[in-house]
């Protein structure tokens, strides 16, 4: 039985649908109507009429670069409508992402150095983290720049799993709170690296149910804090602008990866390999899950998100894999690491 929101969401669906074949006797969905049962499907309320129409306007402009980015046959990738259609991309960018690049930060307390899959030579033609249990479902950072510590959490939740056999939802708002006294800053950015050393000297993490999301930054529950459900022993970084170490890596468990996610195509991507528009300024943090090929024969990294599911994929891209720059697609091979247990 389709819940009242899901109704929502079919319609909005075939509205899109309706408008995008021109050669249609369909009537086309107005623009208003639309914007307005978007705002019902998300639940979006704002301040006042002036408001709603700047938004209106933003809106219509989004709905428009989606509409000729899906016309555009040699893309690989589609982009659709989602909960951030609404905001213009610099928007979109200051809230939603908070990486801050390794040359800023001075880390390097409990990290190794070296590589503990630089021999690893077969590895498996495809990966995904999820089928075997190591993935949690996809989070929400909301309006708070802390997708480090969504980075950090889905790296620790799957080496957990795959050294307990247990997949434990673990707490970023501990991390946001209690994480303060380097470099990390809550809602205002942060670095996996930093999360791990953080979860190291603390000697572990609660669980998601003990510490909850409050998406701002809060004052440490010390008394959480220090119930650990999980631990990590250290962490280390993948070879820096090497695809084929990232394989490696990704094969054998859930890696941190900063990216730029600061597109527009990526504010709005729906579904298929993402080839870019991007740079390889990093701006967020994310988790690489998996890789695969796709039906044409495009290779991909399977990248779980921290946007919510109305996000990309059920809340997952797809990157493409084995690009002519040594950086990787959008600086994907640039920055990550990994915790060990
Ligand atoms: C990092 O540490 C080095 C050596 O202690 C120092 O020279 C450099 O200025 C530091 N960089 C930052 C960004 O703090
Ligand atoms: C990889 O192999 C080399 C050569 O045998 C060895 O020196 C190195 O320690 C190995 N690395 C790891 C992480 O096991």
């Amino acid at each position: 039985m389709a819940s009242p929101t899901q109704c929502l969401c079919l319609l909005f669906v075939l509205g899109i649908w309706a408008s995008q074949g021109s050669s249609r006797s369909v009537p086309e969905v107005s623009m208003s109507d639309r914007f307005e049962q978007w705002l019902s499907s998300y639940s979006r309320v704002y301040q006042d009429a002036k408001e709603k129409e700047k938004r209106f306007q933003i809106f219509k402009e989004n709905v428009e670069y989606i509409k000729s980015h899906n016309a555009d046959s040699s893309k690989k990738y589609k982009l659709g409508v989602n909960e951030f259609t609404d905001l213009t991309n610099e928007e979109f960018k200051a809230m939603r992402n908070g990486y801050k690049m390794r040359s800023s930060n001075n880390i390097s307390v409990s990290k190794t150095s070296s590589f503990r899959y630089e021999n690893v030579t077969a590895v498996p033609s495809t990966m995904d983290w999820r089928k075997k249990g190591a993935v949690t479902g996809i989070k929400d950072q909301g309006q708070c720049g802390c997708c480090w510590a969504f980075s950090a959490v889905a790296a620790m939740e799957g080496i957990t799993k795959l050294k307990t056999g247990k997949l434990i939802s673990l707490s970023e708002q501990e991390l946001v709170d209690c994480d303060v006294n380097g470099e990390d800053q809550g809602c205002n950015g942060g670095l996996m690296d930093n999360a791990f050393e953080f979860i190291i000297s603390n000697k572990g993490l609660t669980t998601e149910t003990k510490y909850p999301y409050e998406g701002v930054d809060g004052s440490c529950n010390k008394k959480e804090s220090t119930k650990h459900a999980a631990k990590i022993t250290g962490y280390e970084d993948v070879p820096s602008n090497s695809e084929s170490a990232l394989l490696k890596a990704v094969a054998n468990q859930p890696i941190s990866v900063a990216i730029d996610a600061g597109g527009a195509d990526f504010q709005h991507y729906k579904s298929g390999v993402f080839t870019g528009e991007c740079t390889t300024y990093l701006d967020h943090g994310v988790t690489a899950v998996g890789y695969g090929q796709d039906g044409d024969g495009t290779k991909y990294w399977l990248v779980k998100n921290s946007w919510g599911s109305s996000w990309g994929e059920n809340g997952y891209i797809r990157m493409e894999r084995d690009i002519a720059a040594k950086e990787g697609i959008c600086g994907i091979a640039m920055e990550a690491s990994y915790p060990t247990a």
